[in-house]
């Protein structure tokens, strides 16, 4: 990869045709991270760190951008300020991360109001100096994930497309909304097109792909060179594996149920571990409902039950049941692992 900044051949041979596990704040975590990377994503992005927060040292920020055990280690910063974005750049840098992501799609109020995430695409110049703070910040590759304007009215992705391409950012992301929609409607893929033609860099086409059918779909419609997976993996980190597998033209090699309720324990534990029991029985929570939730395996007072219970102990006799209960519809889908849950 080179230190001088320019797209980097390396990220892109990494993602030609490759499916890579969405950035989820509050869900990918460290473990879901390694986990959906051992089971073959092209790469995974961490959750939005707060740049100010990650260089003023919270300990909030920094379990976010922790990547041990995660390669390539791509760690995405949130925020307005040049200055804090290229100090968040530098210390993610020197903690290892491999590539630096800058957010420019997230439409959550709390964000757009500081100005931040998809609020920057209401003004490219400010975006545009952000950009080339952090691309002078850092050495390791930088990347940039945004949605397709802020409103119809203003489908601006190109533009802030081709500003990143010309300040060396070595690939682009693009979520088929408006911030407008946030998550209302279907993805746009065609429209992502109009980013692949605007550049030369790769392109990652996002929003609303679910399977191996969807992933193809997208590719063939906007023109872009890879995937980005995000909701259809929580509770199923493989599936962002056996998509990269099928695009690749291998065989989907998904884990059965018993393999994948290892992998669900194994990132319950891991969590467990990162965040203290406490904190950690509590960030779970979504993980445990969306693993039982695909699994089929729990009555509805069980999965009640799952996601409240302070036990960690219980919670894990109910997510190993949940992955017992239903070897119908599990047999089923470790067979078919690119097609949709139902
Ligand atoms: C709960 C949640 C958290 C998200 N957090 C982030 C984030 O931290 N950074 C980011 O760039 N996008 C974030 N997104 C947007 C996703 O990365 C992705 O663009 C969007 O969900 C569309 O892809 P999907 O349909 O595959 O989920 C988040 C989305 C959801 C639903």
């Amino acid at each position: 990869m080179p230190a001088s900044g320019g797209p980097s051949p390396a990220l892109a041979a990494l993602l030609a045709r490759g499916a890579l596990l969405a950035p989820l704040s509050g869900v990918t975590d460290l473990h879901m991270r390694r986990i959906a990377r051992r089971l073959g994503a092209t790469a995974t992005v961490s959750e939005m760190v707060a740049a100010e927060d990650f260089a003023r040292g919270t300990e909030e920020a920094r379990l976010r951008a922790e990547g041990e055990g995660v390669l390539p280690h791509v760690v995405q910063l949130a925020g307005c300020d040049p200055h804090w974005m290229a100090q968040g750049a530098r210390l993610a840098e020197a903690n290892g991360a491999d590539v630096i992501d800058v957010n420019m799609g997230c439409p959550a109020k709390a964000v757009t109001g500081g100005q931040a995430g998809s609020a920057l695409m209401r003004d490219l110049d400010h975006a545009e100096r952000l950009l080339a703070a952090v691309r002078a910040a850092v050495a390791v590759p930088v990347t940039v994930k945004m949605r397709l304007g802020w409103d119809d009215a203003t489908r601006n992705a190109p533009d802030l497309a081709r500003r990143a391409e010309r300040l060396g950012y070595a690939a682009v992301t693009v979520h088929g909304r408006t911030r407008q929609q946030f998550y209302t409607g279907r993805a746009d893929w065609a429209a992502i097109r109009a980013v692949a033609r605007a550049v030369t860099i790769p392109v990652v086409a996002n929003g609303d792909v679910a399977s191996l059918e969807d992933a193809r779909a997208c590719l063939r419609e906007s023109g872009a060179d890879a995937v980005m997976i995000g909701r259809a993996a929580v509770g199923r980190p493989w599936l962002v594996g056996a998509v990269a597998a099928g695009l690749a033209g291998e065989t989907p090699a998904a884990p059965d149920s018993g393999a994948r309720a290892e992998l669900a324990a194994e990132h319950y534990d891991g969590l467990l571990a990162l965040y203290g029991t406490r904190m950690g029985v509590r960030h779970a929570r979504k993980h445990l409902a969306a693993y039982a939730d695909h699994a089929g395996g729990l009555s509805a007072p069980e999965r009640a039950r799952l996601v409240t219970t302070t036990d960690p102990d219980e919670a894990s006799r109910l997510l190993r049941r949940a992955f017992e209960g239903s070897p119908a519809r599990s047999a089923k889908q470790a067979a078919r692992p690119e097609h949709r849950a139902a």
